[in-house]
């Protein structure tokens, strides 16, 4: 059997304390040192682990879901996302197949009227830093959706707010926060059952488990989704010629294309499996990774730098992941979508935007955030025209 590529470990920890400090240089380390051959490079995180980024073994691992098994993925670490269906394998589609239906196309174009009412609430004014406004408008449109907005939004921030610290902060137990929330979104349900409703929540209390769903969909859903409006303002006002109606959804997959907030995925082998001459040994972690595979120089035409226009063909098959792929394929794809693009739309509607300071530096933790703050302000109309002028702290993109 031949032996993967590593990256420098070391001693000791193997990769843990790089994977904890610097994962993203590790991960163009092991990129690097497996482009040649495979594009698979094993870490050793406490367990052996494999990461790869070829459209094969994306496909490989989004589509045998019998060997590439959630149960004991990374997800089991953070309380927020440990269970329902993201930990679910056996009865998986069963569950998916229940929960879809509120989360289709379709169904959402109801609540676009009210998650665009709920934003009104946050127009930005002046100068204002991105990050921190997406993470507010984020909220407001998630509290719309789910619950009409019935939900304290007070309860709800708190709720979410250790997501966006770094670890090990997700990963502590909190279990008084927690009862409180499930308490709660108990409550709102019961109101939902018995006098009715027509928003998330309303579908979801009427299956069983419905309303834990609820509550690990809303922290799958907040930080990923404030992460992209962030970063998407950020270069809109670096590329203002693409900040009008018809550019924004080139801006918005650019934007995931270069920074998916769900960086890499994390799956378990259930056996052991035969990649390429190589074992690959049951009870392995097996690593997808969004980011690798979407900077691919030999998939990707200037890989590093944002040009929406490319978006005019379709991309590499299985190269584009912001949204994971197959069966597991992000239950909240659609609510993103919608939310995304009713926030950017009311940007819109205030006029051109430029930097003024902020560092957009990939930041990984449960998600890929920018280090931010992202402040923008408000461009004089012919901003449009002209080239923007990069402020201090704006990325090479
Ligand atoms: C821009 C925003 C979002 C991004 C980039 C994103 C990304 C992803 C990715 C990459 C996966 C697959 C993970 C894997 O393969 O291990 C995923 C799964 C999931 N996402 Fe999202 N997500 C976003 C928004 C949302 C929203 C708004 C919700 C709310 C419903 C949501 C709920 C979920 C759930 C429940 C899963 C697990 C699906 C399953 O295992 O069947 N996400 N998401």
């Amino acid at each position: 059997m031949r032996r993967l590529p590593q990256p420098a470990t070391l001693p000791v920890s193997g990769h843990l304390q790089r994977w904890a400090g610097e994962p993203v240089a590790l991960l163009h380390e092991g990129a690097a040192l497996s482009r040649a051959n495979g594009r698979l490079f094993a870490l050793r995180l406490g367990l052996p682990a494999v990461v790869g980024y070829s459209p094969e073994w994306n496909r490989r691992l989004l589509t045998d879901l019998a060997t590439f098994r959630s149960g004991g993925s990374f997800s089991v670490v953070v309380p927020y996302l440990s269970g329902g269906v993201i930990l679910t394998d056996a009865g998986h589609g069963d569950r998916r197949a229940a929960l879809n239906p509120p989360f289709g196309k379709r169904s959402l174009e109801a609540l676009r009227e009210r998650v665009r009412a709920a934003l009104r609430a946050e127009r930005p004014d002046g100068t204002f830093d991105a990050l921190a406004w997406a993470d507010r408008a984020v909220l407001r449109m998630l509290n719309a959706a789910y619950f009409s907005g019935d939900l304290s939004p007070h309860l709800l921030h708190a709720f979410l707010a250790p997501l966006r610290s770094p670890f090990p902060v997700p990963a502590v137990p909190r279990p008084l926060l927690f009862a409180r929330m499930n308490r709660a979104l108990d409550d709102l349900a019961r109101t939902r059952l018995t006098s009715g409703g027509d928003d998330l929540l309303f579908h979801l209390a009427r299956w069983p488990g419905g309303v834990r769903e609820a509550r690990i969909s809303l922290a799958a859903g907040h930080d990923t989704t404030t992460h992209t409006l962030a970063w998407t303002v950020w270069h809109l006002a670096q590329h203002p010629e693409w900040f009008r109606p018809d550019g924004l959804k080139s801006a918005i997959r650019e934007t995931m294309r270069l920074y998916p907030p769900g960086w890499m995925g994390s799956r378990r082998l259930a056996r052991d499996v035969n990649w390429h001459g190589h074992t690959l040994k049951k009870g392995a972690l097996a690593l997808y990774s969004p980011y690798l595979s979407a900077r691919d120089p030999d998939l990707w035409d200037a890989p590093d730098t944002f040009r929406p226009d490319r978006w005019s063909a379709a991309p590499p098959a299985w190269a584009y992941l912001p949204f994971g792929g197959g069966e597991r394929v992000c239950l909240g794809m659609h609510l993103a979508n919608l939310m995304l693009e009713e926030a950017l739309t009311l940007l819109l509607e205030n006029g051109p935007l430029r930097t003024v300071h902020g560092d957009p530096t990939p930041r990984p933790g449960v998600t890929l955030g920018p280090a931010g703050p992202l402040v923008v302000t408000r461009a004089a109309r012919s901003a449009r025209r002209d080239a923007p002028t990069p402020a201090a702290g704006v990325e090479a993109v």
